[in-house]
């Protein structure tokens, strides 16, 4: 395994351009299943969990081709119904295929998620929702078997808002017979994204990004040609860097208005941020005043930015009450922090992080992705050194995050463990 040494103290500036979003790649290239054509997707950012959905893809008989940040699908025979375990452990957002795989086959075998570092992560509401859909869902020996001849539209209300909840239900919906209303959906513009998508390919879906999705069933879709809309959480994430170093970055091809709630956090903590055509304009300030934050759902302050806001909140000049609204377990780089000499005390759900020391580089280790990024944020701005262990992590949702980081000034290395 490789761990990830960054040398504190470098201010960082210049510009960084931002990828394509795993959050919307991941759904878009599932719904390539939908259909027997040949779906082109641009911008698809080079991670390791848009490999891992690719792999997927192909162990369910579709064909993938990969140029760059272009990839093509044809799941034109799909010759498999089943996820592995060994692949949905890797990664959870493989329990996407349920929803297209049961509209388009009539049938699917995947693999329980299980827990992961943030939290138990159940999918109650996906399996419930597919349940009114008229879906067959048994559980035995930690796979879903779900079998439907055709799904039916359904009134589904989601007693908690679920992205992935949200889209796995939008796609099994789109060749159910009838008409079938989300309530409660999720608004986040990764789901806005997939439904354009599917409306591309002659879906019927109104009311994406409100909570309120309806879906009018059709009996073929074809394929898709679209482009990956930027990711909001890798800019948010630059926003920070720019911040926790004093630094000035531009931030281009980034989508201000997926960001407002980041945005408004950042200013509010002293930091300048300018709209310019193309993306943002960060440049950080001396002082960083302590500021509160809750993570809700979209279009609240995101729980992927928690963790990065909490380090910079570290070297912030007073008390930040950080609360985590949406996951029981999105605390772990908190300790990591804590080794670095971070003053942060959790009570429950609430973290209460008190600024005004500096911290120090030490060995540390990533837990989950953004945790990973968090740390990287804080060695940033750490004086002296800081060894980052398990950095596999960050691989997952940053594409070539120390490349962009290195472009910026800042000075830091891989090495094996
Ligand atoms: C998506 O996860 C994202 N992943 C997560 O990003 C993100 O943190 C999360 O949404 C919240 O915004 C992808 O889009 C691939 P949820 P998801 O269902 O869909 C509970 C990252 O770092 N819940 O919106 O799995 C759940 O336990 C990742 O990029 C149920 O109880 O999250 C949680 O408390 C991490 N039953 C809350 O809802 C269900 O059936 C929100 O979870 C489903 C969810």
């Amino acid at each position: 395994m490789e761990k990830l040494i960054v040398e504190g103290g470098h201010r960082l500036e210049g510009t960084v351009v931002i990828s394509g979003a795993k959050n919307a790649a991941l759904p878009i290239l599932v719904s390539s299943l939908l259909t027997a054509g040949w779906n082109v997707y641009q911008n698809v950012p080079d991670l390791r969990d848009v490999r891992t959905i690719e792999r997927l893809l192909v162990d369910l008989g579709a064909v993938v081709e990969t140029t760059g940040s272009e990839v093509k699908v044809s799941a034109n025979a799909i010759s498999s119904h089943e996820a592995s375990y060994e692949l949905v452990k890797t990664m959870r957002a493989s329990v996407l295929v349920l929803g297209p795989l049961l509209a388009r086959l009539g049938k699917a075998r995947v693999s329980l998620p299980g827990g992961c570092a943030i939290g138990a992560r159940p999918i109650d509401l996906h399996l419930k929702g597919l349940e009114q859909m008229g879906a067959d869902i048994s559980l035995e020996h930690g796979y879903i078997d779900a079998r439907a001849d055709r799904l039916k539209g359904a009134d589904i209300y989601f007693d908690i808002v679920t992205v992935t909840g949200t889209e796995n239900l939008m796609m099994a919906a789109v060749l159910a017979d009838g008409e079938t209303t989300l309530k409660n959906a999720a608004r986040e513009p990764e789901v806005v994204a997939l439904a354009e998508t599917l409306n591309q390919m002659g879906a019927e879906i109104t009311g994406a990004g409100t909570p309120e999705i309806v879906i009018r069933g059709v009996n073929e879709l074809g394929p898709a040609s679209v482009t990956i809309i930027p990711d909001r959480i890798e800019a948010g994430t630059f926003m920070i860097a720019a911040a926790i170093t004093g630094g000035d970055i531009k931030i281009a091809g980034c989508e201000p208005r997926h960001m407002e709630a980041v945005i408004h956090k950042v200013r509010q903590v002293g930091v300048t941020v300018k709209e310019e055509p193309g993306g943002l304009h960060v440049v950080g300030g001396e002082a960083i005043s302590s500021v509160d934050v809750k993570t809700v759902p979209y279009p609240g302050f995101p729980t992927d930015m928690q963790a990065q806001f909490m380090a910079l909140m570290c070297f912030a000049n007073g008390l930040s009450v950080i609360s985590e609204a949406i996951f029981e377990n999105r605390f772990i780089h908190v300790s990591e922090l804590q080794r670095m000499g971070a003053n942060i005390k959790i009570s429950g759900s609430v973290a209460m992080v008190r600024g005004g020391t500096r911290l120090a580089g030490a060995p540390v280790m990533a837990t989950d992705l953004r945790a990973s990024a968090s740390l990287i944020l804080a060695a940033l701005a750490a004086e002296g050194t800081t060894e980052i262990s398990r950095i596999y992590h960050i691989d997952r949702g940053y594409e070539g995050i120390g490349k962009k980081l290195a472009e910026l000034g800042a000075r830091l290395w891989r090495v094996q463990e």
